[in-house]
């Protein structure tokens, strides 16, 4: 019996800011997304769309959250921003080797292995720290997740600093319904950068 790759979120990766655990719960719907192309034996033709948004999400996600720990005076905000250009650093070799050429599959299957261990190992080493400073004068709570209904996701902002907090905070697009197509319902990644 085979079991799915995919990533479930429990409350074991909640960092204490809801804002920050909504993004990290958009970045594990993306990733399952690799998972999906990786059992359906897909990655040859959806990889490069997935990688774009991955790249593109995290990057924004990273800036929104180091932004959160600095204003929060996050005693882990160094090692936090370290972590995350180690992280970029590993991803665009990935990034490197798909383009590469190579078997995608292979490549696509370590790459979410490498991708899982590492978010979960850095959510609760690193990120978990919130908790200690999101009380008073933390990120305000993201709106409730959109409903699965939405009928355009919306693309997230560039990963740069918002003017203001209360800008800053825009929930991530829509969670994806695992019955549709991954490559049909993200032509909008395309765009942008
Ligand atoms: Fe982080």
């Amino acid at each position: 019996m085979s079991q799915s790759l995919k990533v479930q979120w429990t409350d074991a990766l909640c960092t204490g800011n809801k804002a920050i655990d909504n993004q990290h719960k958009y970045l594990i719907d993306i990733i399952n997304d690799l998972a999906h192309v990786i059992e359906t034996g897909q990655a040859a033709q959806s990889m490069k769309k997935i990688v774009n948004l991955l790249q593109y999400y995290t990057e924004w996600h990273f800036c929104k959250e180091e932004d959160c720990m600095n204003r929060l005076k996050c005693p882990a905000a160094g090692r936090n921003k370290e972590a995350h250009a180690q992280f970029i650093a590993t991803f665009l070799a990935f990034r490197a080797e798909l383009e590469g050429g190579g078997d995608s599959n292979e490549i696509a299957t370590r790459m979410y292995k490498t991708l899982v261990a590492w978010l979960v190992q850095h959510i609760q080493g690193i990120d978990a720290n919130l908790a200690h400073v999101s009380g008073e004068g933390g990120l305000p709570a993201a709106a409730t997740p959109v409903p699965e209904a939405a009928p355009t996701p919306s693309v997230p902002p560039p990963p740069q600093p918002a003017p203001a907090p209360a800008a800053a905070e825009v929930p991530p697009p829509p969670v994806k319904q695992d019955t549709e197509p991954v490559v049909e319902k993200k032509k909008w990644w395309q765009i942008g950068r």
